[in-house]
């Protein structure tokens, strides 16, 4: 597949780019005052939302829908809405809502774009570090309109891994894990937003990314930016109803593909 046979990507690539944006500045506002926000669990205390991400995807929702209304649309918060363009678009309109509601800068706005089955858009948006990264098949991947390009020299022993990690896995996986990655010499990074570390992949400030269950919302932008910076990533399951389930989540550098690969087993 190449660009000109998927045409409206550009016009959709800088849409995504200005929506992210303009979606950071309404979250930002939330975050400034984010004391005052009601927090409501779901799945279990840890999982946790705000009426920040509801308005952030509605309004995020509404642009898209508007500009390209036979789009698909899957959203964290409001679900799926199928279309008939073979574009669909997968967003978080918060990933790292914990560190949001607790005060802590490390959130994004994550707005990917599925063309069928492959990432063809990727954009998030860090609004407390002002960093966009943007990236769309075979055009590349930017922060802030500089060119990211993965140096092959960095592994997991010389720099850090990501990793991450939710209750729909066993303590016992994520220990064997941290246990794996350590014994390979290498080192970890949580920092509560799956989207942004694998963003920091393809800025290669981290080495790769691994969390073993994750949804699309959560990895399809970022799997964009990572495989136009140079990298891999392991395929996210978008036929039918998979693409609402969730799976592992594996991205890396080139030096730190088989590494990864052997620790997720995939
Ligand atoms: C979560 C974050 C977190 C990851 C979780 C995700 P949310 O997304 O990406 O880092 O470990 O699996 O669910 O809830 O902040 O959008
Ligand atoms: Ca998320
Ligand atoms: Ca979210």
């Amino acid at each position: 597949m190449t660009t000109h046979v998927v045409p409206g990507l550009e016009a959709r690539f800088a849409l995504a780019s200005a929506v992210a944006r303009e979606a950071g500045a309404i979250a930002l506002d939330y975050f400034k005052r984010h004391e005052t926000l009601v927090v409501e669990t779901k799945r279990d205390p840890q999982d946790v939302v705000s009426i920040a991400d509801r308005e952030v995807e509605t309004m995020i929702r509404a642009r898209l829908h508007e500009a390209y209304p036979t789009d698909g649309i899957l959203g964290e918060e409001y679900g799926l809405e199928r279309g008939t363009s073979g574009f669909t678009w997968v967003i978080d309109p918060i990933d790292g809502t914990s560190p949001f509601v607790n005060g802590m800068p490390n959130w994004c706005i994550s707005i990917g774009l599925l063309h069928n089955s492959t990432p063809v858009v990727g954009v998030i948006f860090a609004p407390c570090h002002d960093e966009l990264y943007a990236g769309a098949f075979e055009m590349g991947a930017t922060l802030n309109g500089k060119n990211l390009v993965l140096d092959p020299a960095r592994t997991i022993v010389n720099a850090v891994t990501g990793i991450g990690a939710n209750s729909h896995v066993t303590p016992a996986v994520v220990a064997k894990i941290v246990e794996d990655l350590l014994s390979a010499g290498g080192n970890f990074i949580r920092n509560g937003s799956g989207a942004l570390m694998l963003a920091y992949v393809a800025a290669g400030r981290l080495v790769g990314y691994y969390e073993p269950y994750m949804h699309a919302w959560d990895c399809i932008a970022g799997y964009c930016l990572v495989k136009e910076a140079g990298g891999w990533f392991h395929p996210f399951p978008t036929e039918g109803e998979r693409l609402t389930k969730g799976s592992p989540v594996v991205a890396a550098s080139p030096g730190a593909i088989d590494d990864l690969r052997r620790i997720a087993g995939v």
